[in-house]
């Protein structure tokens, strides 16, 4: 079977550092690039952070920097989450590797124009270069295979009521991709916060000796503080992964087409994913939207990602 081709458009952030994680070394992944947006932190920490991760675990993946800020918003970050630098946790060795000197959204461009059609993008940030690229580029739209983001939520948010932080952090980029017409499932909070990195689970993969295993102990123990002293929780949710998930195991999601469009007009519910859940509205559903999980299978994906580093 040939290898799922993606690219990645990140902002790590601990759950996208695993995300790229679960992606590398993955016979069942060819991981063709890796695109930076500003939203857990700044732009110059994001690429950082996704660089430290390839040089940490040895991934020969291009990585190139995209946008610093929001299309038309204020930039938000979060940094009360994901520490200072974004990425606080693991103590990483001085950075050699470099971003490509081509900024993201040509990339993006560049790649899905000479493409056959068969790249999915897997967006796990704010939609920024996404949405760019398809205003400066629209014949990009067709040749996108499908868009599996994590983002939204057909129930509440995890930044307002309403919103989620990927979708709140630049609706109008979110409102560009969601209205593009391109296949697109929605790893939104939904099923994302069926998966609480709980601290059994840090320990069942901290037994595996190897540099995946101690990235990821050591990113989701700093990950767990913040989220206790943020949320209370016992264990923070592993968003990001679940679209690498996703696209490894396709009956790991349960997904309902619904028509979904980007609140970016209102106050009370800027950012929000307004689901049609039951057709009131009657319009033709554009987005697959995540449902339910099957969560033993994902920790299971996780453990088998993590054991792919010899
Ligand atoms: O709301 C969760 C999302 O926002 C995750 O992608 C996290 O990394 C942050 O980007
Ligand atoms: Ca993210």
């Amino acid at each position: 079977m040939e290898p799922i081709k993606i690219i990645q458009d990140c902002d790590p952030g601990h759950d996208d550092a695993i995300a790229i994680l679960l992606a590398g070394r993955n016979p069942r992944i060819q991981q063709l690039g890796i695109t930076v947006v500003a939203g857990n932190q700044t732009l110059d920490r994001t690429t950082v952070n996704a660089l430290n991760v390839c040089q940490y675990l040895g991934l020969d993946v291009p990585v190139y920097a995209g946008c610093d800020r929001p299309m038309i918003r204020d930039k938000v970050t979060a940094g009360d989450i994901h520490g200072k630098t974004g990425l606080d946790g693991p103590d990483f060795a001085p950075l050699t590797r470099q971003a490509e000197k081509k900024h993201a959204v040509s990339y993006l461009i560049d790649t899905l124009m000479a493409s056959d059609g068969d790249i999915m993008l897997l967006p796990t940030g704010p939609l920024t270069n996404i949405g760019m690229a398809m205003r400066l580029e629209p014949r990009i739209v067709p040749k996108i295979k499908r868009i599996v983001l994590m983002g939204g939520s057909f129930s509440y948010g995890n930044v307002s009521p309403a919103a989620e932080f990927n979708i709140m952090a630049d609706a109008d980029a979110a409102h560009v991709v969601f209205s593009s017409g391109c296949p697109i499932t929605m790893v939104g909070l939904d099923v994302t916060r069926k998966v609480l990195c709980l601290p059994s689970a840090v320990e069942r993969m901290a037994k595996i000796d190897n540099p995946a295993g101690r990235l990821f102990t050591d990113l989701m123990r700093f990950f767990n503080k913040t989220q206790k002293e943020v949320f209370g929780w016992e264990g923070g949710p592993l968003h990001d992964p679940v679209t690498i998930a996703s696209i490894l195991d396709p009956d790991l999601l349960k997904t309902q087409p619904m028509h979904t469009e980007i609140d970016i007009r209102s106050v009370q519910s800027y950012g929000r994913t307004n689901c049609d859940v039951f057709g009131y509205l009657k319009k033709e559903p554009n987005v697959d939207v995540a449902v339910d999980i099957d969560v033993p299978r994902f920790w299971d994906i996780i453990e088998q990602g993590i054991r792919n580093y010899a």
